[in-house]
């Protein structure tokens, strides 16, 4: 995506970068859904998830809403299905009981939309409409196509049967300089009021101070995951909150999600595959609850969120927050591991070239990583486009998750983008990276 500041000579290329994000998204999509047969398409795998189907259609229905009607002024084109695919109408549960559109329907739809799409991206100036402005509405879109194709990628991973996704291995491990990194007190700035794309709960910037406190430089990997699970930590109530005690409880949980206990050792499923888990690689499938609790078993706590960003963003030879770890150059394969390029985390260590100016490895890409703040707005908030992307889920009932998964593409992934579920939640690929106070120094 261009730099921010746009003016007349950058507005198209907002555009074009806008266009090329929204194909990349519908080449993922049809890949996801591609790779199973109709049956597979509406059956529910979980009833945490969706038929993909309704992904399908919902991407399509959005991208209608926002960009057709709401951009482009035109008429629906089939104004009976808005409620079938209005996300807050219908839990999860439900929807595999909605009179859905069809696998074919729902290609023909999804086909028809973006055509229509970009046809009127032929005509709209990126003019001085907020909506429109350096293509606001359309990196929306993508960007929201993408979030819909990792949960695709989730629903892939709960789905039982042969494997269907391929993709190559991730980097091997490389050795880290230490453990730990310390990072001084101090202000810094957090949030963006520049980013174009930054969607409403990124704004505005705003200063904060962090008090000193050390991060690790990787986030936690399955070894040292499995050294918990092995010294009992799913057995000692003391280790973790009340409430993650009844969830481990009620879930009957005793490791991450999709380990699988083979006489002394662990395997893991992964995308139809078993195998042995890989000790180096960051752990994935934790809920907050085991986060904490493992950071709680490690003498440790989780971060703060602004902890977290401040360890992504923030460059103490100029005082400024960078758009990512490295800097404001577009994530490439040598910085991150993200948009489904491997299907797994890199081992712990991997992407030096991605290290944030504090020496922070793997911070974007590979996992999600938990932090102890709850999702609310920041100071100045304000809802855009809509409440219902981040406002509704503003409160004690949600945990902020920073930093993207190998699911996630980099046009939905920057070092300010935040992410939220409930703490109970393990079908994401979320890990943990823990942290400490380092007191003044
Ligand atoms: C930002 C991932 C929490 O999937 O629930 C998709 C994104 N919002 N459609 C979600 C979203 C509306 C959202 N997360
Ligand atoms: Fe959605």
């Amino acid at each position: 995506m261009p730099r921010p500041h746009a003016d007349n000579r950058t507005a198209t290329v907002f555009q074009e970068a806008a266009r090329q994000a929204m194909e990349r998204a519908r080449r993922r999509t049809g890949a996801l859904t591609d790779a199973v047969d109709d049956a597979e398409l509406v059956r529910q795998h979980s009833a945490l998830m969706s038929p993909l189907v309704w992904d399908l259609a919902h991407i399509a229905s959005q991208e209608e809403i926002w960009l057709l009607r709401t951009v482009g002024r035109q008429e629906p084109l089939r104004p009976e299905i808005d409620d079938i695919y209005d996300a807050f109408r219908h839990a999860r549960a439900d929807r595999p009981q909605l009179p859905l559109l069809a696998p074919a329907e729902a290609r023909v739809y999804a086909r028809d939309v973006r055509n229509r799409v970009l046809d009127l991206m032929e005509r709209v100036p990126s003019g001085e409409d907020p909506l429109t402005r350096d293509a606001f509405a359309f990196g929306m879109i993508a960007q929201h196509e993408q979030q819909h194709d990792e949960t695709m990628l989730a629903t892939h991973q709960l789905r039982t049967g042969a494997a269907v996704l391929e993709a190559p291995e991730p980097p091997r491990a490389f050795d880290v300089p230490s453990e730990e990194v310390v990072i001084p007190a101090g202000t810094f700035t957090m949030g963006t009021s520049a980013h174009p794309w930054a969607l409403d709960n990124e704004r505005p910037a705003h200063a904060v101070h962090v008090a000193a406190f050390a991060l690790d430089t990787t986030p936690v990997t399955c070894g040292a995951f499995l050294a918990f699970v092995e010294d009992g930590g799913y057995n000692d109530p003391r280790l973790w909150t009340e409430e993650g005690w009844a969830h481990r409880v009620r879930e009957e949980w005793t490791a991450p999600g999709f380990w699988v206990r083979d006489g002394r050792t662990w395997l893991r499923r992964r995308f139809g595959v078993l195998e042995p888990v890989p000790l180096g690689e960051p752990v994935v499938h934790v809920s907050w609850f085991e986060a904490d609790a493992y950071a709680r078993w490690a003498g440790r706590r989780l971060p703060t969120e602004a902890e977290w960003e401040k360890a992504a963003r923030h460059d103490p030879a100029t005082g400024l927050s960078r758009t990512y770890p490295w800097g404001e150059d577009e994530p490439t394969p040598e910085h991150a591991n993200l948009g489904q390029r491997h299907l797994r985390p890199a081992a712990a260590g991997a992407y030096p070239a991605g290290a944030s100016a504090h020496g922070v490895r793997q911070l974007l890409g590979d996992v999600w990583e938990w932090t102890s703040s709850d999702f609310t707005g920041y100071p100045g908030f304000a809802a855009w486009p809509y409440k219902e992307y981040s406002e509704v889920f503003f409160g004690r009932d949600y945990k902020v998750l920073r930093g993207g998964s190998f699911g996630t593409d980099a046009v939905a992934c920057r070092g300010t983008f935040r992410n939220w579920d409930f703490p109970q939640r393990r079908q994401i690929f979320a890990g943990v990276r823990t942290a400490r106070d380092a007191g003044p120094r």
